[in-house]
């Protein structure tokens, strides 16, 4: 019974051991995951979607119902000043340009606010 109590403690603090190294990778990601991960939900015609109407380099078959981005002769630091306004826009893109004719991928639920962060870090990165 003894010995019986002893490996079930050893197989719970085993478990409590994989679910902490499984959280802590996941919760440091470092910013280059964010962009890798911000590409692939932008490229991902399921998520993101943006190919559908704008070009980003290294896309295939994108539309132009927007502008190709980054967009000629202005970077999306000059355009949107900080993260937090790209990401705003890309939640409600109406709020900030009223005419903008582009999903409203926050507001319509279409993508999580960590999501939209991290299409943000990727298009940050774009020069
Ligand atoms: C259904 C078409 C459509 C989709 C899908 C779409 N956009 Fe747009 N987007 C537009 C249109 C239209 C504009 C406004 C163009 C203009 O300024 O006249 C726009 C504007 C933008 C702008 C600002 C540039 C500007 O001209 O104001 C950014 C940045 C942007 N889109 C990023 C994205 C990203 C990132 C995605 C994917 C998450 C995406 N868009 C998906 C149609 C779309």
């Amino acid at each position: 019974m003894e010995a019986f109590r002893r490996i079930r403690a050893g197989i719970l603090m085993g478990l409590a051991g994989a679910l902490y190294f499984t959280a802590s990778a996941t919760w440091a990601a470092p910013a280059v995951n964010n962009i890798e991960a911000g590409r692939a939900l932008a490229f991902d015609r399921a998520k993101g979607n943006c190919l559908a109407c704008h070009a980003l380099p290294g896309g295939s078959q994108a539309g132009d119902v927007g502008p190709a981005l980054p967009m000629k002769g202005v970077t999306f630091q000059q355009m949107f000043q900080t993260k937090e306004k790209l990401v705003a826009f890309l939640s409600d893109p109406e709020k900030l340009f009223p005419y903008a004719n582009m999903p409203e991928f926050g507001k319509n639920k279409v993508l999580t606010q960590q999501e939209l962060e991290q299409i943000a870090d990727y298009l940050w990165s774009l020069k």
